[in-house]
């Protein structure tokens, strides 16, 4: 930009040198402006101050008209350089203010791969039913069907045909919730036996889990709660295939090393009826709290299918015979985990619930 400067003091017409200098003057301003422009933006304000069709190049392009013909060519040379000289700057700044710009960028958009991720919070299966899947898997595993039958039930299903008559303390209002229509919700799953025995033929596999209602209400008792009822009838079925299923059921539940014991009890539907305990899984049979000293825990009843309930299914039991058990999964899950208050299990509280 000093190429110039000698010539505008010794050659030209005063107009001449005049416009010359104005020519230089622009760039050095051009090149501040430049300089000065601190976005794209604003560099685009500026080169169009310069180099726009009404910029300064322009305006002093208009000046030509006052200079003699023969200066004209060494103005417009002059003026032409130095407006390469401008564009160029233009250029740079422009390259260096996008580079700048990337270079913000990137920091902003800055990912930290070494930041914890966030937890999305999900959801997860109620303890009961984990209970349900895992048993239920483990009789379908031995051969049972699952089945399922109403809550709502006829008294003929829920007791007559289950050998409980109309004497029977657990037809009893204080024990049984009845409907305004002659029904009952149904106060254990043993009905599924009458629905499913009246429908199929033997030989048969079944277990069927569901709620079940009873007017009872305390820490280790809820008016609804789940059971799970299972039966197998076949020809020559014994006592020995209902222990070898139910041991081998508490072995896949608890461990194979837990300890079993089958204690006479009654039932009405089935005979001989039985109750299935196992070594208590907290004291291993030493004697605790939850097994109240006895080192034994109650898990379930069971029996041989009685042969009235065998013939109110229209089943042959002099052809037929077969096997029953009755489950509690809330009682089956509260062992699993320890839990002491049956409430925990239905109040929906996600403190209890995220634990399982
Ligand atoms: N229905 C019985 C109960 O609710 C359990 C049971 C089922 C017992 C099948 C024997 C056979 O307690």
């Amino acid at each position: 930009m000093t190429e110039g400067s000698a010539l505008n003091e010794e050659v030209g017409s005063p107009a001449l040198r005049e416009l010359l200098a104005e020519i230089d003057t622009a760039l050095a301003d051009a090149e501040q402006a430049f300089g000065r422009a601190g976005d794209l933006a604003a560099l685009e304000e500026a080169r169009i101050a310069y180099l726009g069709k009404k910029g300064r190049l322009a305006t002093l392009n208009q000046r030509f008209g006052q200079l003699a013909a023969d200066e004209k060519p060494l103005a417009g040379k002059q003026l032409n350089a130095r407006k390469a000289e401008i564009v160029r700057l233009d250029a740079e700044r422009r390259e260096q203010l996008e580079r700048a710009e990337i270079e913000r960028r990137l920091e902003a958009e800055a990912v930290d791969v070494t930041l914890p991720g966030a937890a999305v919070p999900t959801g997860r299966l109620h303890p009961i039913e984990q209970t349900r899947r895992q048993v239920e898997a483990i009789f379908r595993s031995m051969g049972f069907r699952v089945t399922e039958s109403p809550e709502v039930e006829t008294e003929w299903v829920n007791f007559e045909a289950l050998n409980i008559l109309s004497d029977h303390p657990a037809r009893d209002m204080q024990d049984t919730f009845f409907t305004d229509r002659g029904k009952v919700l149904r106060t254990h799953t043993s009905g599924n036996q009458i629905r499913t025995m009246t429908e199929l033929e033997p030989p048969l596999a079944i277990v069927s889990t569901g709620k079940v209602y009873r007017c009872d209400s305390d820490v280790t008792h809820s008016p609804m709660f789940y059971q799970m009822e299972g039966y197998l009838v076949d020809k020559a079925i014994s006592m020995g295939h209902l222990k070898g299923v139910l041991e081998s059921f508490i072995h896949a539940l608890y461990g194979a090393k837990v300890g079993t014991r089958f204690r006479p009890s009654f039932f009405p539907f089935t005979e001989p009826s039985a109750e299935l305990d196992m070594a208590c899984v907290f004291c291993s049979g030493s004697g605790c709290r939850v097994c109240s000293q006895t080192g034994w825990l109650e898990v379930l009843g069971c029996g041989m299918i009685h042969p009235v309930v065998l013939r109110n299914c229209g089943i042959d039991p002099e052809v037929w015979s077969g096997f029953a058990f009755g489950l509690g999964l809330d009682r089956i899950t509260m062992l699993k985990y320890g839990i002491d208050n049956i409430r925990l299990l239905y109040e929906n509280d996600l403190r209890f619930l995220s634990q399982f």
